[in-house]
C-alpha cells in the first residue's frame, strides 16, 4: 500500500520535515534486524481524534525491547505526548501510528550495541489493509508452508522488525498465489495466526481464538474482541486449533490494529460458513466500530484524546 507523506516524523524527541528523517546505512538495525515496533491507530471521534487503546500498546512496545534487551530512553507518559503532538502538528485525526526503536550505529557485528537505542514515531493516513472487497464480501486466506515462528526460534510475542521476515515470506506468498493473506502454523500443525492478524472461529456461537502460547502475538484488537464478547455473553475459548477446524467452522475474522476486524471468506479455497459477513462477526465489528469512534461509554477508557 503507498505511503502518504505527512509534514513531520518524531525522531528522538524532535519533530523532522517526512523527507530528512533518515537513519545511517550502518545501523545494526538495518543489516540484523534489531528492533521492535508498534502499530497503532487514531480515529476520529465525535469528539476530536482519538488514538485506540494507545498505553497498552506502549505497554508492548516496552515489552517487545524488553525481550531484545532494549531500554527504552522514553517514559509511557513521554511517548503518548509524543504520539498526542505528533497527530496535532501532521492535522491528522484519522491515522495510522508507527513508533519504532532501533539502534543507532556504532559498532558492526551479530551481536550489537545496545545501549544506543533510538525511537521515531511516524503517522499517515492508512484505510482498509485488506482492501474494501475483503472487507465486505470476506478475505480469500491460504495456509502457509512457512511456519511461524516459535519461542525456540524468534521469540513471538515481541514484535520485533526482524521477525517480521517470517510474516512477510508468507504474505509475499500467498499474494503471489492470488490469495488475500496467509495462515501461519505452530510446528504442531496448529494455526497460530495471519502474517499480522490474529484469527478467531465462530463455532455454534461460540468463539474460539488460538492461546498465546502457540506462538501468536498478543494482539490488542483480539483482546478487545476477547472483552467485547464476554461482555456481551460470547463465550470465549483460547485453545489450540487444528489446521482443518477452520475449515468446519461457522465463521472466521481476523483481527489486528490496521485490518481491524475482517471477515474470512474461505480458507485453502474452503468457503467458510455461508461466504460474506456471518452474524456474530458483524456483531462485534459494528461494536468495534462503535468503540473506535467514542459512541460507546462502555468502552470510553481506551481512547486517549489527541
Ligand atoms: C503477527 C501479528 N499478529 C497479530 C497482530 C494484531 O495485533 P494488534 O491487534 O495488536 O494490532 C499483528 C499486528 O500488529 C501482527 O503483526
Amino acid at each position: 500500500m503507498p505511503l502518504t507523506p505527512t509534514p513531520f516524523i518524531w525522531m528522538d524527541g524532535d519533530l523532522v520535515p517526512w523527507d530528512d528523517a533518515k537513519v545511517h546505512v550502518l545501523t545494526p538495525s538495518l543489516h540484523y534486524g534489531w528492533g521492535v515496533y508498534e502499530g497503532i491507530r487514531a480515529y476520529a471521534t465525535d469528539a476530536g481524534s482519538a488514538v485506540f487503546r494507545l498505553r497498552e500498546h506502549i505497554a508492548r512496545l516496552r515489552d517487545s525491547a524488553r525481550v531484545y534487551l532494549m531500554e527504552l530512553p522514553w517514559t509511557d507518559e513521554e511517548l503518548v505526548e509524543a504520539v498526542r503532538e505528533l497527530c496535532r502538528v501532521n492535522g491528522q485525526e484519522s491515522c495510522y501510528i508507527r513508533p519504532i526503536a532501533y539502534l543507532g550505529y556504532g559498532e558492526m557485528g551479530v551481536a550489537p550495541q545496545l545501549d544506543a537505542v533510538r525511537l521515531s514515531i511516524a503517522v499517515w493516513p492508512w484505510g482498509s489493509y485488506l482492501g474494501d472487497k475483503a472487507e465486505t464480501e470476506g478475505c480469500r486466506l491460504i495456509v502457509s508452508n512457512w511456519q511461524r515462528n516459535s519461542n525456540q526460534t524468534v521469540p513471538p510475542l515481541a514484535k520485533a522488525t526482524g521477525a517480521y521476515v517470517n510474516s512477510a515470506l508468507a504474505k509475499v506468498g500467498a499474494q503471489r498465489a492470488g490469495y488475500d493473506d496467509a495462515l501461519m502454523l505452530t510446528a504442531n500443525g496448529h494455526i497460530a495466526e495471519a502474517s499480522a492478524a490474529n484469527l478467531f472461529l465462530v463455532r455454534d456461537g461460540a468463539l474460539i481464538t488460538p492461546p498465546v502460547s502457540d506462538g501468536i502475538l498478543p494482539g490488542i484488537t483480539r483482546d478487545s474482541v476477547i472483552t467485547f464478547a464476554r461482555d456481551l455473553g460470547l463465550p470465549v475459548t483460547e485453545r489450540s486449533i487444528p489446521r482443518s477446524e477452520v475449515y468446519i467452522a461457522d465463521e472466521a475474522f481476523l483481527t489486528g490494529t490496521a485490518a481491524e476486524i475482517v471477515p474470512v471468506a474461505s480458507v485453502d479455497e474452503r468457503p467458510v460458513g455461508a461466504g460474506g459477513v456471518g452474524p456474530v462477526t458483524k456483531q462485534l465489528r459494528d461494536l468495534f466500530q462503535e468503540v473506535v469512534r467514542g459512541r460507546n461509554e462502555t468502552y470510553a477508557r481506551w481512547l486517549e484524546c489527541v
